[in-house]
């Protein structure tokens, strides 16, 4: 926590999908336990905030699972067009079996920073606690940016630092002790649980991921603390073009 604000992940790709893909298993019921059940209001803020409406497309990057995804299609219709992506063959074919039902809804391989995507493809894009994983948080952003068409809007929603010291140093404290040990008893997946705390330090402050997607060209860059700051919510608008 002392080192400054990183631009990316150091830890290499291979490396996090390994890890993802053996944590798969056991990564809702993970989820569920060390957010208290308060994901999922979280995920529904964040579609609220891609502003899509029935018939859109959408993009939802580092999708795990597909529980973002699939609120995504059920808020597009099945009309509308949902790709979902990660680079985990484990978390993914979870997603594939949970949510074959909604055809709107289509999970395939991809790296984040490397879209398989045309350029303004989608209405929105979206990606929830993916971000700290990439290799490079601007690229990110910037290739969300991307398959965006202007004015649509990109979604990110992300462990954050609170800003009161005190309660950054515990909140980080309980992270560093709590997820090892809870992944040993859920997941028995000890040292896959030690790179989430991991992967929170020195990731960058609410304040510095704006500018982050501002950087990436994104405007009117907003966001919204949730659960008194350990959760973020930023988004930032794709610039009309000329
Ligand atoms: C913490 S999980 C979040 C999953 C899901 N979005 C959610 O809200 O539960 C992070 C996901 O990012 C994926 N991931 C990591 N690096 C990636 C990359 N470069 N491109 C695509 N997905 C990536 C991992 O495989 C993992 O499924």
């Amino acid at each position: 926590m002392t080192d400054g604000p990183k631009s990316g992940n150091p830890v290499a790709e291979p490396e996090v999908t390994a890890m993802f893909d053996s944590i798969a298993p056991a990564y809702d019921r993970m989820n569920s336990l060390m957010t208290l059940g308060r994901d999922a209001g979280w995920r529904r803020a964040a579609v609220e905030a891609t502003r899509l409406r029935t018939g859109d497309a959408a993009i939802d990057v580092a999708c795990g699972t597909g529980k973002l995804a699939a609120l995504l299609a059920e808020r597009v219709g099945p009309f509308g067009r949902v790709e979902a992506v990660d680079l985990s063959q484990g978390m993914l074919g979870r997603a594939e079996r949970e949510y074959r039902d909604l055809v709107q809804l289509h999970f395939r391989v991809a790296n984040a920073l490397d879209l398989p995507f045309a350029d303004g493809e989608f209405d929105a894009a979206t990606i929830a606690f993916g971000l700290r994983n990439l290799a490079d948080y601007e690229a990110g952003f910037r290739e969300m940016a991307r398959v965006v068409r202007p004015g649509g809007f990109v979604v990110c929603l992300e462990l954050s630092l609170p800003r009161w010291r005190p309660y950054a140093r515990l909140y980080h404290a309980m992270f560093r002790h709590v997820a090892p040990v809870a992944g040993a008893i859920v997941a028995r997946r000890h040292q896959a649980y030690r790179y989430l705390p991991e992967s929170l330090s020195s990731f960058p402050s609410a304040e510095q991921l704006a500018a982050t997607m501002r950087a990436a060209g994104l405007v009117d860059v907003r966001f919204q603390r949730l659960m008194t700051g350990v959760v973020a919510l930023h988004r930032g608008r794709v610039a009309a073009a000329g």
